[in-house]
């Protein structure tokens, strides 16, 4: 096992904390995982699949109440308030430890507790971090052996060495002789996913699902990652990796972060539809990344799976991620056929009569109309996709030729445009948002700014946030070998109120243009906003039906973009005097360019 004493004293102090009935260390051998899942499946929290049709794979559904990320139950607990900023809630570390450690009291009676060690990243990478996860949840131990590289190999690794500790209980203890439910977790108000920044730590309770649970992903990898990036001089963040190949067989890596249902699972995925270029997938969420001896910036995915929502994915929008799940997975909140396999909507075939829905009851047109949660999920292995790139697990990660940011902007913003240099780009990041409907979540229409994608995800004051991008230019070893950043936008809408741009593998045409200006080639208009493709610059030979649309695809409108300098202002006075100069100073020189 180990002979980590932190480690130890850690698991004995939390486990008199908790109180199971048992403690297993995980070692994450595949007769440990087929225990806990015919464990599940005898309890009735899961159901196997069919073996024929999807072998090795199994089905939940969560309690109603536990469906999603619960933002507004996630806390920054930095000492200072002004640290966790304007973004985040936050509430006094010692406070928030009292509170939970009495709700911890006893969380686990009648449970046992796993202790998980895994890596985020490949296993010895400089880039990767060794994580400890406590939880009471079967479930959590199976997703997380998909999503992270878990087990004995990574408690050999650790050594004597540090780990971030993530403590997770579904907070719903068991009672002698109580029977348990199929998914336990506690209500909405006692949920918590508390993140203590300065000392590395979660502590998660209550929550069952996906990102409030599976404490690598959003908590370990995002929000405390991106503090001890900040600390470290590194780069953590909400990015695909893909590699993208030319016809003449030149590769290039480019990072690109997209608000949440943006497609970036897709984009990670993409088929080119034209002829010679190929892509491939190093990650579909996280990229961590740090200089190498050459100067460049090198990404690694710190997952090893994917936690894809199921809804809309098809044969037709994403083969790839339909392949990669396969065999081998976890479906969470999809509906379930009288054949025992699963379906959703937009899979791309009718449900079958006598499905069961994702509150379990029988499909029903009229009175359960939508069979999957639309935040339904599947867990499957990375390396199980087809396009898995060959380097994707490699020790000194993927050199990164460009990022690529993008929002949901139905006007405004041009299909692709280029920063005038590194300082415009983080200024570019900084700006990312998505056009919202009122009815959709409840909010004021309009943009919602999620700078970076990173709204849920930045652990610390998103001011400092955008001064450690700066601080990342300016520290590079080599500026010249810094990453090109571009912003595209698949959604721009025409006046008859459709999509202009087709999307989906036609986006290889924009990530041409993106692989031939990082060589400082591709035909460039200097505009107010960044450089902008020339007239024929976008590859659109075949794509004859876009033709009459690349105007409108690519114009920049001042008057447009003048009403978007009253947005950005608001957006920019959230963040007070924590707006690092830059910022401000791009603005100002947007606003000039723009009143030429
Ligand atoms: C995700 C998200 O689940 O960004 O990856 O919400
Ligand atoms: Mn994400």
């Amino acid at each position: 096992m180990t002979q980590n004493k932190k480690l130890i004293n850690w698991v004995n102090e939390w486990a008199a904390l908790c109180q199971p009935d048992h403690v297993h260390w995980c070692d994450g051998s595949e007769a440990e995982n087929d225990r806990l899942l015919e464990m599940m499946v005898s309890s009735g929290m899961a159901v196997r699949l069919d073996d024929a049709k999807r072998p090795n794979s199994y089905y939940f559904q969560s309690d109603p109440s536990d469906v999603a990320r619960v933002e507004n139950r996630t806390f920054i607990c930095s000492a200072k308030k002004e640290d966790a900023g304007p973004t985040n809630n936050w509430v006094e570390p010692a406070e928030m430890k009292k509170t939970l450690t009495e709700e911890y009291r006893g969380s686990m009676k009648g449970r046992t507790m796993y202790i998980i060690p895994f890596s985020m990243g490949p296993l010895g990478s400089r880039i990767s971090q060794i994580g400890i996860q406590i939880t009471d949840s079967p479930y959590v131990v199976v997703n997380m052996r998909i999503m992270t590289r878990m087990g004995q190999r990574v408690l050999e690794i650790l050594g004597d060495g540090d780990f971030v500790p993530c403590i997770h209980s579904v907070g719903a203890p068991l009672q002698p002789g109580q029977k348990d439910v199929k998914w336990p977790c506690a209500p909405i108000e006692k949920k918590y996913i508390a993140h203590f920044p300065e000392t590395n730590e979660i502590w998660s309770y209550g929550s069952g699902y996906g990102g409030n649970a599976l404490l690598g992903k959003k908590c370990f990898a995002l929000r405390i990652a991106t503090n001890m990036a900040r600390r470290e001089g590194w780069l953590a963040e909400h990015m695909l990796i893909m590699g993208i190949t030319n016809p003449q067989g030149v590769k290039k890596y480019v990072a690109a972060a997209f608000p949440s249902a943006c497609g970036k699972t897709n984009l990670a995925m993409l088929i080119p539809t034209i002829p010679g270029w190929k892509v491939e997938t190093v990650g579909d969420d996280i990229a961590w990344m740090k200089f190498g001896d050459d100067g460049r910036l090198y990404a690694i995915n710190p997952e090893a799976g994917f936690f894809g929502v199921a809804p809309y994915t098809s044969m037709e929008t994403n083969p790839n991620a339909m392949l990669s799940c396969r065999s081998n997975s976890i479906f969470t909140n999809t509906a379930l056929t009288p054949d025992n396999d699963i379906w959703w909507e937009g899979i791309g075939t009718e449900i079958p009569e006598g499905s069961i829905t994702w509150t379990n009851h029988v499909y029903n047109k009229e009175t359960t109309p939508v069979a999957a949660h639309p935040n339904a999920r599947f867990t499957a292995p990375a390396k199980q996709c087809p396009v898995i790139d060959p380097n994707w697990e490699s020790p000194a990660g993927v050199p990164i030729s460009a990022f690529i940011f993008g929002g949901r902007r139905p006007g405004t913003v041009p299909l692709v445009y280029q920063s005038f240099d590194w300082n415009h780009g983080v200024f570019m990041g900084s700006i990312v948002g998505s056009e919202v409907t009122a009815a959709a979540i409840g909010l004021k229409a309009g943009v919602r700014r999620d700078p970076f994608a990173m709204l849920p995800f930045c652990g610390y004051h998103m001011g400092d946030y955008f001064g450690h991008w700066v601080s990342i230019g300016a520290n590079a070893p080599h500026k010249d070998k810094l990453p090109k950043i571009f912003n595209v936008n698949w959604f721009r809408k025409g006046t008859d109120g459709k999509f202009l741009w087709p999307g989906y593998g036609e986006n290889i045409r924009v990530l041409q243009w993106i692989f031939e200006r990082t060589d400082n080639a591709g035909a460039a208009d200097e505009t107010a906003i960044g450089y902008v493709p020339s007239k024929g610059a976008i590859n659109i030979s075949g794509l004859t039906a876009v033709e009459k649309s690349m105007d409108d695809l690519l114009k920049v409108d001042t008057a447009e973009w003048i009403e978007e300098c009253g947005l950005i202002a608001e957006h920019q006075a959230i963040f007070g005097d924590r707006l690092p100069k830059e910022m401000a100073s791009q603005f100002e020189l947007l606003k000039s360019r723009l009143s030429k």
